[in-house]
């Protein structure tokens, strides 16, 4: 009479180490799959702005909105915004009295976004202005031809 447990097969043994090694790929394969990274993804600030002008703005006098790319000027003939967005490379240019200089390397634009002084290759784009309810509203993603000014209807 034999007491030791029959021997493993060596065919079946080796179906089990297989059978085993799969199931721990696909085990520390979902492991590693949950740990990646999670997408970091920030939904972009809205380009669509509302704002309302001091009363004291001067005519031709820039008011840059905090926190935007943007100065917005109201004269006789209406209200108009004009990016900061240097032309170059895409520094945030200064209103100043003469127009607009850009820190960076020292573009200067006048009152109208038009280059006076390189590198910049372009004027500066004049935003969509639109004028309802004694509101402004700028919308940074829309570009108009330079010269465009909202009237209040
Ligand atoms: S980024 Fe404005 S001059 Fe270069």
């Amino acid at each position: 009479m034999r007491l030791d447990p029959e021997p493993l097969p060596r065919r079946d043994w080796l179906g089990l180490a297989s059978l085993w090694s799969a199931a721990s790929a696909l085990a520390f394969g979902f492991i590693g799959a949950m740990r990646l990274p999670k997408a970091a993804v920030v939904a972009a600030p809205s380009k669509a702005l509302k704002l309302t002008l001091p009363e004291s703005l001067p005519a031709g006098e820039a008011f840059v909105p905090p926190g935007r790319a943007m100065a917005v000027f109201r004269d006789g003939e209406g209200v108009y915004a004009i990016s900061t967005i240097c032309t170059h490379l895409g520094c945030v240019v200064k209103p100043n009295a003469e127009g607009f200089e850009c820190p960076c390397h020292g573009s200067r634009f006048d009152h109208a976004g038009g280059v006076v002084k390189g590198p910049a290759p372009r004027a500066l784009p004049w935003l969509q202005v639109r004028l309802a309810n004694g509101e402004v509203h700028i919308d940074e993603g829309k570009t108009v031809p330079s010269g465009t000014k909202a009237k209040q209807a």
